[in-house]
């Protein structure tokens, strides 16, 4: 399994940034600006290249949309650290990504503490992490201007009041020469324009295409893999380790189901990130304890569809996406997004989903405690019965129900 770097991180953090829910594309719209500054400043192309990718990246400690809310619609906000604290310990567990963390790490703090020296932060990652928060802030003024499909071309004229307020902080939350590198920047119209919805993805590829492509080996992505499901699964305290947990146990069935080499590392990419485009779901819903309206379970239904775009941008070429996308479909065809008849749901896609199903019922909800194991095994037995269930795969879960409950709750491992 061959996996571009680039192409993965674009891939994956168009998810991230599904967490605006109503208005998404800001971690790329961070990354453009930044990138747009730094060449201002003359840094080195190497140094123009982190920005750009600690731009896209910055946020991947924010899962849950009041968080999101809160960052970019206030210009400082006291609980801004724990996202930053969050997205550090993310980045230093995914060796190819490890170098972003200290630019996420700080890039909530104002220039004047910074400036008091921060142990172990260089100078260099002290001006990136501020010139990501300087972006970052300037998003945040520029969002009245954009809609779900265009930017307001009132921005083109009305700019100076944005930059005003940013270069009014100068010396205070960011470094004087990074504003002064704004305020060229900032002239240009093309500065505003690439981060109009139409174009900011296509703006970003392109930015990236001079990189050469970083080829990641299967266990490169795998950990990239997990940075994504843990900021998932961070969504809820109900869903906490829901997708690491999910993949340990699709990837113990797929061994025990004869599958070996690069399948096994797919299949297990596949549950961490079968939930991603939960993302796009506000937690109030997740979260809600008792019955959900019919309004509510239809944004919760587009979750899988939107798994399956995401994984086939991130994987091209390679079945992650079917296997993890059809989680909800079943074999009665009365599943979502595709309502797929058996035969056209995969033995692999079958695998993930009694791991998922498992997996929810040995957890706590809000509408319901855990089950224990026989409850957990009685309800996998009423869903097979009902044919809507694999009923090998779930033979297999049967005979081993006491290694797949330690899996799936990590009690007694
Ligand atoms: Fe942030
Ligand atoms: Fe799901
Ligand atoms: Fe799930």
């Amino acid at each position: 399994m061959k996996i571009s770097l680039q192409h993965a991180v674009v891939s994956l953090t168009r998810a991230l940034d599904f967490v605006g829910v109503d208005e998404i594309s800001h971690g790329k719209r961070v990354a453009l600006m930044a990138l747009a500054i730094a060449r201002e400043c003359g840094w080195a192309d190497g140094d123009c290249h982190d920005v750009l990718y600690a731009g896209m990246l910055h946020d991947c400690g924010v899962s849950r949309v009041q968080e999101h809310r809160q960052l970019t619609e206030t210009l400082e906000w006291s609980g801004s650290q724990a996202h930053c604290l969050r997205g550090e310990e993310y980045l230093l567990d995914c060796p190819p990504l490890a170098r972003f963390a200290p630019l996420v790490r700080w890039h909530h703090t104002r220039w004047e503490s910074l400036q008091q020296g921060v142990p172990g932060l260089s100078a260099s990652d002290t001006l990136m992490a501020n010139l990501i928060f300087l972006a970052d802030r300037c998003d945040v003024l520029l969002a009245p201007y954009l809609s779900a499909s265009a930017l307001n071309s009132d921005v083109l004229f009305e700019y100076p009041a944005i930059i005003e307020r940013l270069a009014g902080l100068s010396g205070v939350l960011f470094a004087p020469e990074l504003i002064n590198a704004l305020q060229r920047a900032a002239i240009r119209e093309s500065f505003w324009l690439q981060c109009d919805p139409a174009y900011v993805n296509d703006v970003i590829v392109e930015s990236l295409a001079a990189d050469e492509l970083e080829e990641l080996g299967s266990k490169d992505t795998l950990a990239l893999a997990r940075l994504f499901a843990r900021t998932v699964d961070a969504k809820s305290i109900y869903t906490l380790e829901h997708s690491t947990r999910v993949a340990i146990l699709t990837r113990f069935l797929a061994q025990l189901d004869g599958m070996s080499g690069d399948a096994l590392e797919e299949i297990e990419i596949a549950g961490l990130l079968h939930d991603i485009g939960k993302l796009r779901v506000a937690e109030e819903i997740v979260d809600k304890p008792g019955a959900i309206s019919t309004a509510e379970r239809a944004i919760i239904k587009r979750h899988s569809y939107d798994s399956t775009r995401i994984l086939k941008m991130a994987f091209p070429g390679l079945p992650i996406a079917d296997w993890g996308g059809m989680h909800h479909e079943n074999l009665l065809g009365t599943g979502y997004p595709a309502h797929r008849e058996a035969r056209q749901i995969p033995r692999e896609a079958r695998l993930v989903a009694v791991a998922d199903i498992f997996q929810a019922l040995s957890q706590d909800r809000p509408y319901r405690g855990r089950l224990a194991v026989g409850e957990v095994m009685a309800e996998l037995e009423q869903l097979t019965t009902a044919g809507r269930l694999d009923p090998e795969i779930v033979g297999i879960v049967r005979e081993n129900q006491d290694r797949c409950y330690a899996l799936a709750t990590g009690v007694g491992q």
